[in-house]
Protein backbone atom coordinates (compact mmCIF):
# COMPACT_ATOMS: atom_id res chain seq x y z
CA UNK A 1 0.00 0.00 0.00
CA UNK A 2 0.94 3.26 -0.71
CA UNK A 3 0.45 6.35 1.65
CA UNK A 4 0.64 9.88 1.43
CA UNK A 5 1.29 12.10 4.06
CA UNK A 6 0.66 15.61 3.59
CA UNK A 7 2.44 18.26 6.09
CA UNK A 8 4.80 16.12 7.76
CA UNK A 9 7.12 19.13 8.06
CA UNK A 10 5.84 22.53 9.00
CA UNK A 11 6.87 25.10 6.22
CA UNK A 12 9.13 26.72 8.51
CA UNK A 13 10.57 23.38 9.21
CA UNK A 14 11.31 22.63 5.30
CA UNK A 15 12.87 26.59 5.09
CA UNK A 16 15.10 25.36 7.65
CA UNK A 17 16.02 22.19 6.11
CA UNK A 18 16.27 23.77 2.92
CA UNK A 19 18.65 26.51 4.09
CA UNK A 20 21.02 24.59 6.04
CA UNK A 21 21.43 21.39 3.13
CA UNK A 22 21.80 24.69 0.68
CA UNK A 23 25.32 25.37 2.54
CA UNK A 24 25.76 21.44 2.68
CA UNK A 25 28.96 19.40 0.84
CA UNK A 26 27.01 17.12 -1.59
CA UNK A 27 28.55 13.69 -2.82
CA UNK A 28 27.64 11.42 -5.70
CA UNK A 29 24.64 9.34 -4.33
CA UNK A 30 26.12 5.70 -5.13
CA UNK A 31 27.80 6.38 -1.68
CA UNK A 32 24.73 4.15 0.07
CA UNK A 33 23.23 2.13 -3.17
CA UNK A 34 23.97 -1.42 -3.53
CA UNK A 35 26.08 -3.25 -6.18
CA UNK A 36 22.80 -3.05 -8.99
CA UNK A 37 20.94 -0.01 -7.90
CA UNK A 38 24.59 1.47 -7.94
CA UNK A 39 24.94 1.43 -11.91
CA UNK A 40 21.13 2.80 -11.93
CA UNK A 41 21.51 6.01 -10.00
CA UNK A 42 22.42 9.45 -10.59
CA UNK A 43 21.67 11.75 -7.77
CA UNK A 44 23.52 13.75 -5.19
CA UNK A 45 23.50 13.20 -1.15
CA UNK A 46 24.62 14.39 1.92
CA UNK A 47 27.02 12.58 3.64
CA UNK A 48 25.79 10.03 5.73
CA UNK A 49 27.80 11.19 9.19
CA UNK A 50 27.55 14.80 8.12
CA UNK A 51 26.60 17.24 10.77
CA UNK A 52 24.25 19.12 8.59
CA UNK A 53 22.40 15.60 8.23
CA UNK A 54 22.29 14.56 11.33
CA UNK A 55 20.50 18.00 12.57
CA UNK A 56 18.10 17.72 10.07
CA UNK A 57 17.53 13.89 10.34
CA UNK A 58 16.59 14.73 14.12
CA UNK A 59 14.00 17.13 12.85
CA UNK A 60 12.27 14.98 10.42
CA UNK A 61 12.59 11.70 13.33
CA UNK A 62 10.80 14.06 15.38
CA UNK A 63 8.22 14.95 12.80
CA UNK A 64 7.44 11.54 12.33
CA UNK A 65 7.11 10.72 16.02
CA UNK A 66 4.13 13.29 16.46
CA UNK A 67 2.47 12.10 12.69
CA UNK A 68 -0.47 9.55 13.44
CA UNK A 69 -0.53 8.63 10.12
CA UNK A 70 3.20 7.62 10.16
CA UNK A 71 2.86 5.49 13.12
CA UNK A 72 -0.58 3.86 12.25
CA UNK A 73 0.24 2.96 8.94
CA UNK A 74 4.05 2.01 9.35
CA UNK A 75 3.75 0.94 12.87
CA UNK A 76 7.64 1.61 13.23
CA UNK A 77 10.27 -0.46 15.08
CA UNK A 78 13.07 1.05 13.92
CA UNK A 79 13.81 4.30 11.81
CA UNK A 80 16.96 4.63 9.71
CA UNK A 81 18.24 8.08 10.07
CA UNK A 82 17.22 10.36 7.28
CA UNK A 83 19.13 11.16 4.41
CA UNK A 84 18.93 13.77 1.65
CA UNK A 85 19.07 13.05 -1.91
CA UNK A 86 19.08 16.37 -5.00
CA UNK A 87 18.51 15.51 -8.49
CA UNK A 88 19.54 18.68 -10.17
CA UNK A 89 18.54 18.54 -14.44
CA UNK A 90 19.02 15.26 -16.27
CA UNK A 91 19.73 13.18 -12.81
CA UNK A 92 17.60 10.46 -12.71
CA UNK A 93 17.28 6.72 -10.17
CA UNK A 94 16.62 3.74 -12.92
CA UNK A 95 13.98 0.81 -11.14
CA UNK A 96 15.67 -0.75 -8.57
CA UNK A 97 14.34 -2.65 -5.16
CA UNK A 98 16.27 -0.74 -1.82
CA UNK A 99 18.37 -3.15 -0.25
CA UNK A 100 16.21 -5.61 2.29
CA UNK A 101 18.83 -5.05 4.96
CA UNK A 102 21.05 -2.23 6.61
CA UNK A 103 23.76 -1.56 8.72
CA UNK A 104 22.12 1.47 11.24
CA UNK A 105 25.25 4.20 11.32
CA UNK A 106 26.76 4.67 14.51
CA UNK A 107 25.31 1.40 16.08
CA UNK A 108 26.29 -2.20 15.79
CA UNK A 109 22.90 -2.79 14.41
CA UNK A 110 21.38 -3.46 11.29
CA UNK A 111 17.66 -3.23 10.37
CA UNK A 112 15.24 -5.07 7.70
CA UNK A 113 13.71 -2.67 5.01
CA UNK A 114 10.23 -3.03 5.18
CA UNK A 115 8.99 0.09 3.99
CA UNK A 116 10.84 3.42 1.82
CA UNK A 117 10.11 7.07 2.66
CA UNK A 118 10.39 9.68 0.74
CA UNK A 119 9.37 13.20 1.93
CA UNK A 120 9.78 15.92 -0.45
CA UNK A 121 11.89 19.40 0.25
CA UNK A 122 10.79 21.13 -2.75
CA UNK A 123 7.76 22.98 -4.06
CA UNK A 124 6.29 20.99 -7.52
CA UNK A 125 6.76 24.18 -9.27
CA UNK A 126 10.40 24.27 -8.81
CA UNK A 127 10.81 21.87 -10.88
CA UNK A 128 9.43 19.21 -14.10
CA UNK A 129 10.03 15.39 -13.97
CA UNK A 130 11.58 13.88 -11.02
CA UNK A 131 8.24 11.73 -10.39
CA UNK A 132 8.99 8.58 -8.23
CA UNK A 133 7.32 5.80 -10.21
CA UNK A 134 6.72 2.98 -7.87
CA UNK A 135 5.20 -0.53 -8.80
CA UNK A 136 2.14 -1.34 -6.83
CA UNK A 137 -0.19 -4.00 -7.20
CA UNK A 138 -2.63 -1.66 -9.02
CA UNK A 139 -0.26 -0.75 -11.27
CA UNK A 140 2.53 1.93 -11.60
CA UNK A 141 1.62 5.08 -9.49
CA UNK A 142 3.21 8.47 -10.29
CA UNK A 143 4.10 10.39 -7.29
CA UNK A 144 4.92 14.00 -6.76
CA UNK A 145 3.97 15.66 -3.76
CA UNK A 146 4.29 19.50 -2.20
CA UNK A 147 7.26 20.17 -0.07
CA UNK A 148 7.39 18.67 3.50
CA UNK A 149 4.36 16.14 2.14
CA UNK A 150 5.28 12.24 2.54
CA UNK A 151 5.11 8.76 0.43
CA UNK A 152 5.23 5.60 2.41
CA UNK A 153 5.68 2.86 0.34
CA UNK A 154 6.64 -1.13 0.60
CA UNK A 155 10.49 -1.06 0.00
CA UNK A 156 9.52 -4.84 -1.98
CA UNK A 157 8.00 -2.10 -4.36
CA UNK A 158 10.34 -1.83 -7.49
CA UNK A 159 10.90 2.18 -7.89
CA UNK A 160 12.39 4.54 -10.04
CA UNK A 161 12.61 8.48 -9.79
CA UNK A 162 12.32 9.63 -14.16
CA UNK A 163 14.43 12.41 -14.85
CA UNK A 164 14.51 15.95 -13.88
CA UNK A 165 13.75 18.36 -16.51
CA UNK A 166 14.02 21.09 -15.34
CA UNK A 167 15.10 22.73 -11.97
CA UNK A 168 16.13 20.94 -8.73
CA UNK A 169 14.56 17.85 -6.79
CA UNK A 170 15.49 17.84 -2.91
CA UNK A 171 13.78 15.07 -0.77
CA UNK A 172 14.66 13.71 2.29
CA UNK A 173 14.23 9.77 1.89
CA UNK A 174 14.69 6.95 4.28
CA UNK A 175 13.56 3.11 5.67
CA UNK A 176 11.56 1.77 8.72
CA UNK A 177 11.59 -1.62 9.84
CA UNK A 178 7.72 -2.20 11.09
CA UNK A 179 6.28 -4.34 14.00
CA UNK A 180 4.42 -6.26 11.35
CA UNK A 181 6.64 -6.85 8.55
CA UNK A 182 3.82 -8.43 6.45
CA UNK A 183 1.93 -5.36 4.61
CA UNK A 184 -0.95 -6.85 3.65
CA UNK A 185 -1.04 -7.37 7.44
CA UNK A 186 0.13 -4.21 7.74
CA UNK A 187 -2.49 -2.57 5.13
CA UNK A 188 -5.21 -4.33 7.16
CA UNK A 189 -4.20 -2.61 10.79
CA UNK A 190 -3.68 0.68 9.49
CA UNK A 191 -7.44 0.38 7.18
CA UNK A 192 -8.61 -1.21 10.65
CA UNK A 193 -7.41 2.17 12.63
CA UNK A 194 -9.04 4.27 10.09
CA UNK A 195 -12.35 2.79 10.35
CA UNK A 196 -11.51 2.99 14.42
CA UNK A 197 -11.44 6.72 13.93
CA UNK A 198 -14.45 7.38 11.98
CA UNK A 199 -16.37 5.20 14.09
CA UNK A 200 -15.27 7.26 17.32
CA UNK A 201 -16.56 10.31 15.54
CA UNK A 202 -20.27 9.22 15.78
CA UNK A 203 -19.90 6.87 19.09
CA UNK A 204 -18.84 7.35 22.95
CA UNK A 205 -15.54 5.91 23.78
CA UNK A 206 -17.14 3.33 25.89
CA UNK A 207 -19.56 2.44 23.57
CA UNK A 208 -19.66 -1.76 23.02
CA UNK A 209 -18.74 -1.04 19.08
CA UNK A 210 -16.24 0.93 19.70
CA UNK A 211 -14.37 -1.26 22.89
CA UNK A 212 -15.06 -4.43 20.92
CA UNK A 213 -13.10 -2.77 17.77
CA UNK A 214 -10.63 -1.22 19.38
CA UNK A 215 -10.11 -4.24 21.76
CA UNK A 216 -9.82 -6.37 18.44
CA UNK A 217 -7.15 -4.27 16.61
CA UNK A 218 -4.66 -4.34 19.65
CA UNK A 219 -5.62 -8.41 20.05
CA UNK A 220 -4.58 -8.49 16.31
CA UNK A 221 -1.65 -6.21 16.81
CA UNK A 222 -0.30 -8.47 19.67
CA UNK A 223 -0.48 -11.31 16.91
CA UNK A 224 1.13 -10.17 14.40
CA UNK A 225 4.12 -7.94 15.81
CA UNK A 226 7.44 -9.37 15.76
CA UNK A 227 9.19 -7.26 18.50
NI1 LIG B 1 15.14 3.34 -3.84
Amino acid sequence: MLVHIPNVLTPEEVSYCRATLEKSEWVDGKVTAGDQSAKAKFNLQIPQDSAEGRELGEIILRALGRNPTFNSAALPLRVFPPLFNRYDEGMRFHAHVDNAIRPVPGTGFRMRTDLSSTLFLSEMEEYDGGELMIQDTFGVQSVRFPAGDMVLYPSSSLHSVSPVTRGSRWASFFWSQSMVPDDTQRTLLYQFDLAIIETRKLLPDDSPAVLGLTSTYHNLLRQWAQL
